[in-house]
């Protein structure tokens, strides 16, 4: 079947400039890979340099790797000034902390605090600047469905990640009027390396489906879509929003 154009121009990204973080692994890497097949050059980034690397010379034409760590701000910024004026910011790296609250260490709260929400919202305040400056440009965050819902020994967690929903929010009102949509997808259970405590334990793994009314766990790809949604012209009259795509997990 052939697209009709006024379709298939939404999607195509050719001539743009993408950048998505956390691009080694699972959500990011198949972000970064469907954005280069709509034809974006793709700025991979991630603190992990092995990984960015195997995954630049798969496609050497489209992506180019920055290794950068989002607990510290002035690598943040370093990554800010490597990728210049983008079009497209995937704002996903992220960690998880499984961890009972009574049993909770402060090293940890501190650290995915950092790179969860202060470094997520300084690289967005940092890009930010710059397409406000342009009148041009949208951001993206990757959330959580975590953000509506309770979930054991994940309280830190899921703080961050309603702080970005929360976050997300007000950079769309103050920068709506420059031309510039700031949204989020919040994943519900998707079968990535954050979850390897999960698949570990065939048991929980099962009740953990039960729970899910499409009877399975999201794949990196059903979230590299919903950016793609987010990124098109298909969704320029959505800002603000956060995009949960968990299989309808949060309904009950
Ligand atoms: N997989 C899920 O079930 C799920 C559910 C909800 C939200 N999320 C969110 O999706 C995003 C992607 O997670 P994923 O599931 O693909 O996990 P993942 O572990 O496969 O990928 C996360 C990537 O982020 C990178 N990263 C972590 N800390 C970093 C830092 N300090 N600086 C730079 N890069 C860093 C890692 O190296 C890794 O490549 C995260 O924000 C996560 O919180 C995932």
């Amino acid at each position: 079947m052939h697209l009709p154009a006024v379709f298939s121009n939404m999607f195509d990204f050719s001539g743009r400039q993408v950048c998505v973080t956390g691009a080694a692994s699972g959500i990011g890497r198949a972000t970064a890979v469907l954005f280069a097949d709509l034809g974006a050059q793709v700025f991979v980034a991630d603190r992990d340099e092995q990984a960015l690397q195997e995954l630049v010379s798969e496609r050497p034409s489209s992506f180019r790797a920055v290794v950068y760590d989002q607990a510290h701000t002035s690598s943040i910024e370093e990554l800010a000034a490597a990728i210049g004026d983008v079009d497209v910011l995937i704002n996903n790296a992220g960690i998880l902390l499984y961890e009972p609250l009574l049993q909770l260490k402060f090293s940890d709260l501190a650290k995915v605090v950092s790179v969860n929400l202060t470094g997520a919202i300084t690289l967005s305040r940092l890009v930010g600047e710059r397409m406000v400056a342009r009148g041009q440009g949208t951001i993206i965050h990757t959330g959580s469905q975590l953000a509506y819902n309770g979930a054991e020994f994940r309280s830190v967690y899921a703080a961050t990640k309603a702080g970005i929903s929360q976050f997300v929010k007000t950079a769309a009102l103050e920068w709506g009027p420059h031309g510039i949509r700031v949204n989020c997808v919040a994943p519900g259970r998707t079968l990535t390396p954050i979850n390897q405590h999960l698949l570990q334990q065939p048991e929980q793994y099962s009740e953990a489906i039960k729970r899910i009314p499409l009877g399975r766990f999201g794949q990196p790809q059903d979230m590299a879509n919903a950016f793609a949604f987010l990124a098109s012209d298909a969704s320029a009259y959505v800002t603000g929003h956060t995009l949960v795509v968990d299989g309808g997990w949060i309904l009950p």
